[in-house]
């Protein structure tokens, strides 16, 4: 099951180079947005059907209320491209809502999660917490309450961007679209909003990262290591350590990545053994193939 889970995650990271959103055109709605509707706030729940997530959104987005047991006309741009309000996709959530199929957001974007839902969707699957509301910053911070589920993903890394981007095209490619959020990250129009242009951005920071740091693995491969009772923990190289195929082994040695104080054990070639990155494991010979994993050595090391 694990590796099942190991798989999803590889698959998307396969799947996902650049952001790709072909609903994403400027467009114009078919639907009138008088500023005063836009302005008001949101309805407070007041009966059973209540189908607000714990967290309010934000006044401004177009939200007006949404009644499941009479739901108003579905709302679409000129270019046929659905668009869902805050209040619709909650009245489609597992834990507040009463409507099927069930849905979930990621980045704005909402997905028909119906075909899974005795398994992680529905009220009885692992996942439901998902449902109904726009819960990206979780995805990768696996952080499950509702100040962990939101869609301000503005505190993430460009990586952990790039993860979400992984879960967007294992949405895509697993389950059915069903359209934009007016929210965050597409307003009332169906356009994308500024912090989707920025995410975007960062998106692309992600792939100058991920590039600088595949250069790097291939200057500096991971050691292999193992650990017996009786040698304790050794590191070593070979002509794959790391999963690095090359035609030299080299010497395992620490490497301190730039700007941070952490450090990994990396394979170093002959003609990188004075780069300043790079440290002896102590007391390992400057050429022996093997080193030992000193633990305390290297804590009063520091
Ligand atoms: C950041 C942490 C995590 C997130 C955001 C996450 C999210 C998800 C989501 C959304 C699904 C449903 C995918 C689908 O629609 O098919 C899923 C499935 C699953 N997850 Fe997680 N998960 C996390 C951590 C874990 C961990 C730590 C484990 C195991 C210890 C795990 C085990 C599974 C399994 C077994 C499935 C079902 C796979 C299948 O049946 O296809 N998850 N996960």
């Amino acid at each position: 099951m694990i590796l099942t889970f190991i798989l999803i995650l590889s698959i998307g990271a396969v799947l996902c180079d650049k952001p790709d959103y072909k609903d994403d055109i400027i467009d114009t709605p078919i639907f009138n947005v008088t500023n005063s509707e836009a302005k008001k706030p949101n309805p407070v729940p007041e009966d059973k059907h209540q189908t607000q997530p714990t967290k309010q959104p934000l006044p401004e987005y177009y939200n007006p209320p949404f009644d499941p047991e009479n739901p108003s006309e579905p709302l679409f741009t000129k270019s046929g491209a659905r668009l869902i309000t805050i209040n619709e996709l909650s009245a489609h959530g597992s834990v507040n809502g009463t409507l099927r199929p069930i849905w979930l957001a990621v980045m704005g974007r909402v997905y028909d999660v119906e075909k899974r839902y005795d398994s992680h969707y529905g009220p009885k699957g692992g996942y439901n917490f998902f449902t109904g509301r726009d819960g990206s910053k979780a995805f990768v911070t696996g952080k499950f309450d509702d100040e962990g589920l939101t869609d301000d993903v503005s505190e993430l890394t460009p990586i952990q961007l790039k993860d979400i981007e992984d879960w967007i095209h294992f949405y895509d490619k697993d389950y059915t679209y069903v359209g934009k959020l007016i929210g965050r990250y597409y307003d009332k129009t169906g356009n994308p909003t500024k912090e989707l242009y920025k995410y975007q951005r960062n998106l692309a920071k992600a792939e100058e990262i991920k590039a600088e740091q595949q250069a790097q693995e291939k200057q500096f491969p991971p050691c292999n290591s193992r650990y017996t009772p009786a040698e304790g923990g050794l590191v070593y190289c070979s002509t794959n350590s790391g999963g690095i195929q090359r035609d030299w082994e080299g010497l395992p040695r620490r490497y301190f990545i730039p700007g941070t104080k952490d450090w990994c054990c990396a394979c170093v070639n002959d003609k990188d053994l004075d780069n300043p990155h790079i440290k002896l494991y102590p007391g390992c010979a400057p050429n022996a193939p093997k080193c030992k994993v000193d633990k305390q050595k290297m804590r009063e090391e520091l």
